[in-house]
């Protein structure tokens, strides 16, 4: 299975390679003919697919896409052997040019789709508890903080957001050396002391409105 996957990511990451690239930002179709594969995985206008854990991404800060594709990039994130769905992931940002990477960030920042379903079942309440340090870097409202680097998290599948706490807890994201965002998020963890803060935490984020773009 694995092995399965790691065949279908270098297959697409070749693909990658043979294409050239750079699109104008004022020619940007949806879906960008370019970054089409990106659905392959993350589905019709990035709306996400939890059969591959790839999550939905439609409409997500530009700023934010950019900063995790060069984490990908660079090997900060998605290397870690525990971190089997960030290894299908990294070989794609690899593949990117930063001008790709700059131009994959305004697509997937232009995509819509209807606002995921709730998953995960956990109690509210004590949850607000736990979010009141998340606020500082995430906003009183899930709405994200680019000056702090902590992305929205109101639009996001709540399945991925308890992975990725997860994978914060078990060092497999944000432990790289150099991945200053992640060790900064990987510390503020603590305060989640076993798998049902992380249930109370989710559930008060899926109750957050964001933005209200
Ligand atoms: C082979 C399947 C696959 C393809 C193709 C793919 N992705 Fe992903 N992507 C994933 C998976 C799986 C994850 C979740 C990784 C994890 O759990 O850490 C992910 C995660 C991401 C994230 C991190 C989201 C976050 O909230 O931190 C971004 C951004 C992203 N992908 C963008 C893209 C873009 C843009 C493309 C096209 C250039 C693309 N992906 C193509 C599978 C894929
Ligand atoms: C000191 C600032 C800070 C605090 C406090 C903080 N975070 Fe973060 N968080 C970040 C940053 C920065 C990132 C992006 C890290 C990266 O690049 O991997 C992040 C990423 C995340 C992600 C991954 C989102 C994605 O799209 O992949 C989740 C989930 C998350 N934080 C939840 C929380 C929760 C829940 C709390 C409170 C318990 C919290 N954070 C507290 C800064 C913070």
């Amino acid at each position: 299975m694995r092995y399965g996957h790691k065949i279908i990511a270098l297959a697409i990451a070749l693909f990658l390679i043979g294409t050239n690239g750079a699109i104008a930002a004022d020619e940007l179709p949806i879906p960008a003919d370019e970054f089409v594969f990106c659905t392959t995985c993350h589905g019709v206008q990035l709306m996400g697919n939890e059969l591959i854990k790839a999550p939905r991404l439609s409409g997500m800060d530009a700023w934010y896409v950019e900063q995790q594709l060069q984490s990908f990039k660079n090997g900060w994130r998605g290397t870690h052997e525990n971190d089997i769905s960030g290894m299908e992931m990294q070989p794609m940002a690899a593949a990117l040019k930063d001008e790709q990477i700059a131009a994959a960030a305004r697509f997937t920042h232009l995509t819509q789709s209807p606002q995921p379903l709730e998953t995960v079942s956990g109690n509210a309440n004590k949850g607000r508890m736990l979010y009141a340090t998340c606020a500082a870097c995430h906003g009183v409202s899930g709405e994200g903080n680019q000056a702090l680097g902590g992305p929205a998290l109101t639009d996001l599948n709540d399945w991925y957001l308890l992975t990725q706490l997860m994978n914060y807890r078990d060092g497999s994201r944000g432990s790289h050396p150099d991945d200053t965002y992640g060790m900064q998020m990987r510390a503020s963890i603590q305060v989640l002391s076993d798998d049902a803060a992380m249930l109370d935490v989710v559930s008060y984020i899926n109750s957050l409105e964001g933005s209200l773009e």
